[in-house]
């Protein structure tokens, strides 16, 4: 079975996988490909797809830049329809000869655009619509051969088509939720311009997945690192299902877990019956951060740390395999990913970097998104904690903890992080949330206790709403439950004397605290 296919460009915007996404959520396959693919790699990927749209994404360069990314132009020969986005719509107004310059006026966020002609991608729109902007240069004019579709105040070029062929360029980001009709938008790009057929299912791709594991394994040995977390419980799981008793899982305890953690994974993994190592090396960790404050400095020790304990179980059980449970956009951000910007060292266990030569390393996963990954959870029948588990950083709480890492400090923000958790799951809100956890600052601050003068620990409490991680809100959580977070910390926490609610965005923030 061909899918039909869009591909999607990948101009190293935070917006290319949502994309990617928000084709895939119609039931039409899309895959992310370098910004530069030759015509003829498209050609080769007909062989197994049935390619028949190409998407433009935005990124943070600008046309102007020297090294700024271009497509090949032999990609127009293809006769594919192509819908260029923001970055992706400047660089073909720019190639087809169009006077792009730096805005007037920067457009960020929201904005209004009148739609001068709702066709094609926009057809069916109102005159007026709420779209989601973000761009410094902007398309002053375009050739005769294309017609303007829409403008705004400060640009008149916001929406444009070719007269005759199927290529389009949005100045917006359809993309994400803040454009009230994005999704009508996508859909007029990929069922009437690129008539696409919906032939698309994820049970499709988890029978391909399990199949694929049987057959790389063999009669052989894997091994696969088991967070707890979601990629790698789904890995886990689905190897479990393809080759069971073949399989050892290795659960590594550095220490900065939540509270009871390690018990929970074992409880859910017991029942798999498969080979589970739980590593209990908190003091190995904690020796080595000793004095360690710069938080990549802690991320670094603690991923590298992580690979040495993994290696040397892997060593020991002989496995010639390595199960990961690398998802998607891991893939392409380590692969394709040249043109975004480095924010921080993630450490995912999803993806280590061993060095032990395996005969193969077996990526189940490699195709699929993270709301696709909670579908096969549910497949999978994995237990409800884990397939609306909030992510949870490959270093644990040792990020969430500033400054130096010491016993007491893990001790205090495991409580603090317990206390969130249960007042928030408490209330019902958790459903709304991405992530809501505490972070034990090193500021100290005055309180009184018991009629006492204390001087203790200021922890900060994070609580944001996000769809994908790439921007967040702070969630705007009732005062009664913050009250009973903070209530809780101070009488249940001897060490705390101050909580404080944070209430910055991602950007400028970033979600976690290092
Ligand atoms: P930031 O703090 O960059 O976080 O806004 C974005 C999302 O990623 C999670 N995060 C990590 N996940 N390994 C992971 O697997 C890591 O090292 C890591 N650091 C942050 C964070 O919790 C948020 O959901």
């Amino acid at each position: 079975m061909k899918y039909d296919t869009i591909l999607v460009f990948d101009f190293g915007g935070q917006y290319c996988h949502l994309i990617g996404r928000r084709i895939r959520e119609h039931g039409v396959y899309s895959e992310i490909v370098p910004h530069d693919v030759k015509p003829e790699e498209i050609k080769l990927l007909r062989g197994k797809l049935n390619v028949k749209g190409l998407v433009f994404s935005g990124g943070p360069a600008s046309v102007y830049d020297l090294n700024a990314p271009r497509p090949d132009p032999g990609i127009y020969e293809l006769n594919l329809p192509v819908l260029g986005l923001c970055f992706g719509h400047q660089v073909i107004a720019q190639m087809a000869g169009g006077k792009i310059e730096p805005a007037r006026q920067r457009e960020y966020g929201i904005a209004y655009v009148i739609i001068d002609k709702p066709v094609g991608v926009l057809k069916g729109l109102d005159n007026r619509e709420k779209v989601w902007m973000s761009h410094g240069d902007t398309v002053f004019s375009i050739p005769a051969e294309y017609e303007v579709l829409a403008h705004t105040k400060n640009c008149p070029v916001a929406a444009f088509r070719h007269r005759e062929k199927r290529i389009y360029g949005l100045q917006w980001h359809p993309e994400v939720v803040h454009t009230e009709k994005g999704t009508q938008m996508l859909r007029n790009f990929i069922f009437e311009v690129c008539k696409c057929e919906p032939n698309w299912k994820i049970e499709d791709m988890v029978e391909k997945a399990v199949k694929e594991i049987e057959t790389d394994i063999g009669d052989g040995k894997a091994i696969t690192a088991l967070s707890g977390g979601i990629d790698s419980s789904v890995a886990t799981a689905l190897a479990a299902k393809a080759i069971g008793a073949k399989l050892t899982a290795v659960f590594v305890d550095h220490g900065f877990m939540r509270e009871n953690e390690p018990e929970f994974v074992k409880n859910v993994f017991e029942k798999f019956k498969i080979d589970l190592i739980v590593a209990n090396e908190q003091e190995r960790f904690l020796r080595k951060l000793k004095g360690v404050v710069d938080p990549e400095k802690k991320r670094k020790i603690i991923g590298e740390e992580f690979i040495r304990v993994f290696e040397e179980i892997a060593d020991k059980t002989g496995a010639e395999y390595l199960i990961q449970g690398t998802i998607y956009p891991d893939r392409i951000e380590s692969g394709f990913r040249k043109f975004s910007d480095k924010i921080k060292t993630h450490h995912n266990v999803a993806g280590l970097p061993i060095k032990i030569k395996f005969k193969k390393i077996v990526e189940p996963l490699r195709d699929f998104y993270k709301d696709e990954i909670r579908k096969v959870a549910k497949m999978l029948q994995l237990p409800k904690e884990i397939v609306f588990r909030q992510p949870f950083p490959g270093p644990g709480l040792a990020v969430r903890i500033i400054g130096e890492l010491t016993e007491e400090k893990i001790g205090i923000a495991k409580k603090a992080d317990k206390i969130v958790t249960e007042e928030i799951e408490r209330s019902g809100l958790e459903e709304n949330l991405w992530q809501y956890f505490a972070v034990l600052t090193d500021t100290k601050a005055t309180g009184v206790k018991g009629d006492m003068r204390a001087y203790g620990y200021v922890v900060a409490v994070r609580i944001v709403e996000s769809r994908e991680a790439m921007t967040a809100s702070f969630a705007k959580i009732p005062h009664t439950v913050l009250e009973r977070i903070s209530t809780r910390m101070t009488n249940e926490i001897a060490e705390v004397t101050r909580v404080v609610y944070d209430i910055t965005h991602k950007p400028p923030a970033t979600i976690e605290w290092e």
